[in-house]
């Protein structure tokens, strides 16, 4: 799961996000697009060429808020949760309609079997509500909002620490395979961090530390 939250948790503004602050954008657009890599002789065989390497999942709100003159969330499977079976996306390619959140899930798999990618789930509220059971994983951009001044009407629930450990910030860098920018970031007039959190009972063995030799060739 990945998502930036204001102190309140607050998600969103009027199907929109609070706040732009562009080195988060890219951050979630590059861990979301990029092929990962560990050490299975599977993914040795992973293709740059494909047009796409990990799945987004999304609610239904969340998918009509993309401004569409680009299209769905380019290089990424774009999987749009609806109740609503007859929900008609444009024919854009890449992307799948699901009728439930267990349903993205079990598309997203199903898809990852060929890619050996990652799943992510982007939100919005009603759907971070529902996979926060489900998830491995928490990536969070956490603005800083001491006044509380950033208002929002759509709220992800608290990661539960008593189910989530916090990541230090070299397993956040090894889990997304790249560097990220350490320690509190200014934009305007917000402070905002880039966090991980594990499922305390995932195997260890899902934040693989890589060795700096390693990183330097990802
Ligand atoms: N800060 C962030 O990282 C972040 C990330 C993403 C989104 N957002 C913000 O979040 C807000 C949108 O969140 P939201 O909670 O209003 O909406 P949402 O979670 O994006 O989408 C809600 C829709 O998902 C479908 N849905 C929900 N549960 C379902 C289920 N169990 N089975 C089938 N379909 C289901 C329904 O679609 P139907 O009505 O079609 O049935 C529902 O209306 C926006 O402001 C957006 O900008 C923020």
């Amino acid at each position: 799961m990945a998502a930036a939250i204001a102190t309140t948790w607050g998600i969103g503004k009027e199907q929109d996000l609070p706040w732009k602050i562009p080195v988060d954008s890219e951050y979630l657009e590059q861990i979301t697009s990029k092929a990962y890599y560990n050490d299975t002789a599977a993914t040795k065989t992973i293709s740059n060429d494909r047009p796409w390497h990990n799945a987004v999942i999304m609610g239904r709100l969340s998918w009509e808020s993309i401004p569409m003159k680009n299209g769905p969330m380019p290089n990424r499977f774009n999987i749009v949760i609806s109740r609503n079976p007859s929900y008609k996306m444009a024919p854009y390619p890449h992307t799948s309609l699901a009728t439930s959140v267990h349903e993205a899930l079990e598309q997203a798999n199903t898809l990852m079997k060929e890619t050996q990618g990652r799943v992510f789930v982007l939100g919005g509220g009603q759907i971070y509500e529902q996979a926060m059971d489900l998830c491995t994983h928490v990536l969070l951009t956490r603005i800083h909002d001491p006044k509380e001044k950033v208002v929002c009407d759509s709220f992800m629930p608290p990661v539960n620490i008593s189910l989530f450990a916090q990541a230090s910030h070299q397993e956040l860098e090894a889990f997304v395979q790249q560097p990220v920018p350490k320690g509190k970031q200014i934009c305007d007039e917000l402070e905002y961090e880039f966090l991980l959190y594990v499922r305390r009972s995932s195997s260890s063995d899902d934040v693989v530390i890589v060795d700096q030799d390693k990183k330097e060739n990802l």
